[in-house]
Order: structure tokens, then sequence, then C-alpha cells
């Protein structure tokens, strides 16, 4: 039985990535030319619920966005209803608006609220569906770390450019005999650096998940030196950490649900591995790149798929889940099946294995 649903509301929250803009074209599409659902865009993430800020998508608004990067809503990675930051007199203060939301979404008439998000803003969504509104979650995040699904879209076009970066390292570092350090985003999770450093053919590859030994991977350095390989390349996630201590914190943004800002290890590897092998070494820190520009085709269709499922599930009256990929499949899970945990590389998995078994030293062994 169709479930009917005349107005929906939709945001984007948390850090951008590409594949925002498709998934927003598709949600937006199916809602206006299979159901002639009214969808109402909001800006900037839940701040947008908050202060109101809201317009409406017809069908010319998400025409020829499929390929842009970035959202055409905008987004915010600190905008959480339940903790909502305001400074006064140069002090932060904290309190939950949770309630500005509920009456805005109410007044807005809307029947549901899609979010797409990672961990964070689905966190924030969770607590609105049990606070009654009717959501359906879509993941997206270039970190693939969210439980229940196999991919996030963003993560194959971080892949995918962060590859690319490192294709270009290798013919420097080979022109030079140096050691290239490339520094991936990936907070906890080490998926960008593991897949971009198999596929650019990284000889380290240090991910959060497997703490390194320095005698390790100098090890690796200099046993590639001396067997004529003066040149290496180490890809190395922001959230990496030496065997008992931790990743190295570059900022703490009070007002964000997630303050901690990691940065510095490239540096501090490059550093050190030039110290103990005398080989000379650069660092590339690829940050906010990994992010921006156009998606690649899987995650374009990939948002697409997500944004029609999303869909599907409103006009179904399926709500509080989130689309997830299963294999080939689309499905969907509760939205607090996806949020429970962080989806992270697991150390005996067959991709770490086979990146072994390629010679690629993860500096545990
Ligand atoms: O969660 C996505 C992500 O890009 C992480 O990989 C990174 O640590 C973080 O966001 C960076 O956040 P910001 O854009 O606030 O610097």
């Amino acid at each position: 039985m169709k479930h009917l649903i005349q107005k929906i509301g939709i945001l984007t929250g948390g850090g951008d990535c590409p594949g925002l803009n498709a998934a927003i074209r598709a949600v937006a599409k199916s809602a206006i030319l299979d159901h002639q659902i009214k969808v109402i865009g909001i800006k900037d993430g839940f701040q947008g619920l908050i202060e109101n800020r809201t317009r409406q998508l017809d069908y010319e608004d998400v025409s020829g966005i499929l390929s842009l990067g970035g959202t055409i809503l905008g987004t915010s990675n600190k905008a959480n209803p339940f903790k909502w930051p305001e400074i006064r007199d140069a002090r932060i203060t904290y309190s939950d608006v949770s309630e500005i939301v509920i009456n805005n979404y109410r007044e807005l008439g809307l029947d549901c609220l899609f979010c797409i998000g990672g961990d964070g803003t689905l966190t924030v969504a969770q607590k609105f569906k049990e606070k009654g509104l009717n959501i359906i979650a879509i993941p997206k995040t270039i970190d693939n770390d969210l439980s229940g699904t196999d991919r996030t879209f963003g993560f194959d076009t971080a892949v995918f450019n962060a590859t690319e970066a490192i294709d270009k390292i290798h013919t420097t570092a080979e022109s030079h005999h140096r050691v290239m350090v490339v520094e991936t985003m990936g907070r906890y999770a080490g998926w960008i650096a593991l897949h971009s450093g198999l596929a650019g053919g990284g000889d380290i590859i240090l991910i959060p998940e497997i703490p390194y030994d320095y005698d390790c991977l100098i090890a690796k350095v200099k046993e590639r030196s001396q067997k004529g390989k003066k040149y290496s390349i180490v890809v190395v996630a922001e959230g990496a950490k030496p065997k008992g201590g931790q990743a190295i914190v570059k900022k703490v943004v009070e007002t964000s649900p997630d303050p901690i800002r990691l940065g510095g290890i490239g540096l501090m590897l490059a550093e050190e591995i030039e110290r103990r092998t005398e080989l000379e070494s650069r660092v590339t820190v690829l940050g906010h790149l990994l992010r921006g520009g156009t998606p690649t085709a899987f995650d374009r269709v990939l948002a697409t798929r997500y944004g029609a499922k999303a869909i599907e599930l409103a006009t179904e009256g399926k709500f509080g889940l989130m689309v997830c990929l299963h294999g080939q499949e689309i499905a969907s899970i509760p939205i607090e099946e996806a949020i429970s945990q962080l989806k992270l590389v697991s150390p005996s998995s067959s991709l770490v294995r086979v990146a072994k078994s390629v010679g690629t030293c993860f500096g545990d062994e």
C-alpha cells in the first residue's frame, strides 16, 4: 500500500563529498516525476532547519547537477541541534534547540526528512526519528566508515583522486631517488589509504587500524634501497599511529560534534625516514583535494540508486531507515544499526592480506 507523501525536506550534513548533488538530484527527480511530491531543500544541513533557511527545489533546480562536486544545498559540520553552540562574551555555551527543528519541520508541512550524511549527521537524524519525525537516511562520506553498507558514495572518488596523486608522485620520486610520503584523509578508518595505496603501488601503507613500528618501516625503505630501488612511496592515513602512540591532532574545533581534526603525521614520518635512512624525503598532504571535484561514474550511479530507493521507501511509509549497498543490491537497514559503530579495516581482511602478499609493508611485521 502506498503511503501518502506530499512534501519532503532534504538536507546534506557533515563534510561535503562528491556525489551529494547526484543524490539530491535523484531524490528530487524521483519525487517530482514519479510521485508529484514537493521537495524543500534545506540549506547548510541541520543549521537550515534551526534557522528556517529553505528553498523549494523544482525540476530545473536539480537538472544539470549530476556531475557537479560539492552540494548545491550547502552543508555544516557544526550544526548539532541537540548541542547547539553559541558564542557569548567570547565563551561557548551549548543548548538543545531540537524543538525548533521539530516546529520548523511541522510548519513547513514536511511528511519526511531526507538526511544525506555520515556518522555525525545520521546520529542527529536518529535522535529526530526517536522524537517522532519521519526520517530516511542516505549514507555519504569519503571515509567509507559507516556500518551496514558496503559503500558510502564519495569514497570511490576520493580513492580515484588519491590514486591519481600517487601516480604523479611516483614519477618524481623515482627521478629524484626520494622517499615520498603521501598523507590521505581518513580519520579513524584507513579505507582511503588502503585502497589508493594498493591501486597506486604504495610500498608502505599506514592506517589507524594497524599501529606501526618505526624500525619495521625504516627496514623496508632500507631494504628497497639496498636492492637498487632508491625511492619508496609511503601512503599514510591522517589517523595512523605508532604502536603504543596516538594520532597527531592538528586542531580541535570545539563547536563541532566531532571536534578532532588530524594532520601532521606525513611530515613527521618524512623527517624521521630522512634522519634514519639518509634518503631525501618529501611529504604531500592531499587533504581536501580528495573531497573536491566531479564524482566518479561509480559514485554518480551509487548516489542515484540511493536517492531513488530512498523515495521508494518514503512512498511505502518505511521510515527510520538508511539506504545501503549489500553486494550489488540496494537495500535498507535501521539508521541506528549504521551508527552503532564505525566500520574499520580489519587487519586480517583479505585486502590487507593481498597487499602483504605483493610485498606492501604495513609497519607491523
Ligand atoms: O569525515 C570526512 C573528513 O574528510 C575526514 O576524512 C577528515 O578527517 C575530516 O572530514 C576533515 O574535516 P574538515 O573538513 O572539517 O577539515
